[in-house]
């Protein structure tokens, strides 16, 4: 890690509390979050595959693997990293070191195996994510954070390092309380106002946006923000259960690139388009 990275002023605690999100305002890309409550719903699918959605419409993204301990981008995209985050840290290597290009165009950021050490997060280490951070977004137009799954402290951590949050969830129930376990937490704990919601493996078409109001619902009934504005939460899209996902997962190749036609894949053009014209900020 280079000594010439600014510190911030608003750094994480040691105590693990997680903080509100650090502002990426001024200094270049988006910095966007895929999480989500239950794991397995498709964050590291939507994440490898919607970065080369944008990278197609020519934005610049980086894919880092927030997931920290279960990190498995690298397994889907095949990639094979001589140097990951985790040398970073150490010293390793330096942070363009371990930058490396995806076949969809992007750059990807992986933490490697030794993160797992690091899952406790230590105030050392959200320091140096910070760093990491705050050094890659002035090179890049979306940085895509594909998170684990849940609301412990390490996996707020990585989702308040984003200016923007899209909760992936399936329309299985127990997802979906899930989901609205982790949007109350980051409307209490992270004071988010806002939050994109992308339903994966939806049946039929129209079912994410059904799901997204019934959720508003039930927050606009049950959790109110310190600001007294209910958490809003804005349907980007629906992508549905498609066999294609299942075999190119298995061939550890993208979606976009190996079947660009199907169903999924159109889906996920889509919802790069709804990203790229839709700020999930306050006010905006
Ligand atoms: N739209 C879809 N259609 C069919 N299968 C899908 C779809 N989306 C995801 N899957 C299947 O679900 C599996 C899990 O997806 P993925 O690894 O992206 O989930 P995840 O949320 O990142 O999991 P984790 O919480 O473990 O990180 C994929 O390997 C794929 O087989
Ligand atoms: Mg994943």
């Amino acid at each position: 890690m280079s000594d010439a990275l600014p510190t911030l002023s608003n750094n994480p605690t040691a105590s693990g509390a997680p903080t509100a999100p650090v502002s990426a305002a001024g200094s270049g890309a988006r910095i966007i979050a895929v999480t989500s409550g239950k794991g397995g719903v498709g964050k590291t699918f939507v994440s490898a595959n919607l970065a080369a959605a944008l990278t197609r419409r020519g934005q610049r993204v980086l894919v880092l693997d927030a997931d920290l301990g279960l990190a498995n981008l690298d397994v889907v995209l095949n990639l094979h990293p001589k140097i990951t985050l985790h040398d970073v840290f150490t010293g390793e290597a330096s942070l363009q070191d371990a930058i490396i290009q995806a076949p969809g165009g992007f750059s990807v950021l992986l933490a490697g195996l030794g993160m797992v050490e690091h899952s406790c997060l230590a105030s050392e280490v959200r320091n140096q994510f910070l760093h990491v951070i705050q050094a890659i977004t002035p090179n890049y137009d979306v940085v895509l954070l594909d998170t684990g799954a849940g609301i412990s402290d390490v996996v707020l951590f990585s989702v308040s390092l984003a200016s923007e949050v899209l909760i992936v969830a399936t329309p299985e129930p127990t997802s979906l309380t899930d989901a609205y376990a982790a949007i109350k937490a980051l409307a209490m704990q992270q004071k988010r106002q806002h939050v994109g919601m992308v339903i994966n493996q939806a049946a039929r078409p129209g079912d994410g946006r059904a799901i997204t109001s019934q959720l508003q619902q039930v927050l606009d009934r049950f959790v109110s923000t310190d600001s007294g504005r209910a958490m809003r939460l804005m349907h980007m899209g629906d992508i549905p259960a498609d066999p294609a996902v299942r075999d190119a997962v298995m061939r550890r190749q993208l979606l976009l690139l190996q079947t660009p036609g199907c169903a999924a894949s159109l889906a996920i053009a889509q919802l790069a388009n709804k990203i790229e014209s839709t700020l999930l900020l306050p006010n905006a």
